[in-house]
């Protein structure tokens, strides 16, 4: 009984707590950069699993919409996001000049010594966080070797392509998010 009394005053008080504070921008962001990736992964392999991988190549983007249903909703409107590598398949995720030195920290380690997020703080004092990303399994098929049909319409979708070649485990980008 005590026990029972005991679990429902903490789970009260952890959701009291949680949405009485503000959260600091690292928590935000914490979250948000982790509801990305989950949404991420799960676009992706939904789509590779239903359509097959051709029809999935436009998938390997955050979507936007579903997030906006989910609690980080509320936490995107002051926040900005993307992703970059520095070897990019699409130009438009070039990263800007502030993110090169994350970038060339990150990519000297791999998924068995991952490198922790960081967060950069700007001249005019505002924040951003920045969270590695590496290469798993399913992300081999479109950034390894990509088999001989699907590298044609990578090479068509985007010309400029740099991001192949990638080995199980690498560094492959990162996760920004900046506060606006
Ligand atoms: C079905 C093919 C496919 C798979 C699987 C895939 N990607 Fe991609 N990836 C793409 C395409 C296409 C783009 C370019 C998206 C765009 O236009 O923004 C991309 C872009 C990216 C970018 C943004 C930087 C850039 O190169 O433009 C990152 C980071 C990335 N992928 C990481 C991953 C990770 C990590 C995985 C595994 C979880 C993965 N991808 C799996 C096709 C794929």
């Amino acid at each position: 009984m005590k026990t029972t009394l005991f679990v429902i005053l903490l789970s009260f008080s952890s959701s009291f707590f949680g949405q009485s504070f503000a959260q600091s921008f690292e928590q935000e962001a914490a979250l948000l950069s982790k509801d990305l990736k989950q949404n991420l992964v799960k676009n992706l392999t939904d789509k590779m699993q239903q359509d097959g991988t051709i029809p999935a190549l436009e998938f390997c983007h955050i979507n936007v919409s579903a997030l906006a249903k989910t609690a980080a909703g509320e936490r995107m409107a002051n926040l900005e996001f993307g992703r970059t590598s520095h070897k990019v398949r699409n130009p438009k995720n070039a990263a800007a000049e502030w993110m090169l030195p994350y970038l060339d920290q990150f990519k000297v380690t791999n998924i068995k010594s991952p490198a922790k997020p960081v967060v950069h703080q700007f001249k005019d004092g505002k924040k951003a966080y920045l969270d590695p990303l590496y290469v798993g399994p399913q992300c081999m098929t479109c950034h390894g070797s990509p088999a001989k049909e699907l590298s044609a319409k990578v090479m068509a979708l985007y010309p400029e392509d740099k991001a192949v070649g990638f080995k199980l485990g690498e560094f492959r980008g990162m996760i920004w998010i900046k506060e606006k």
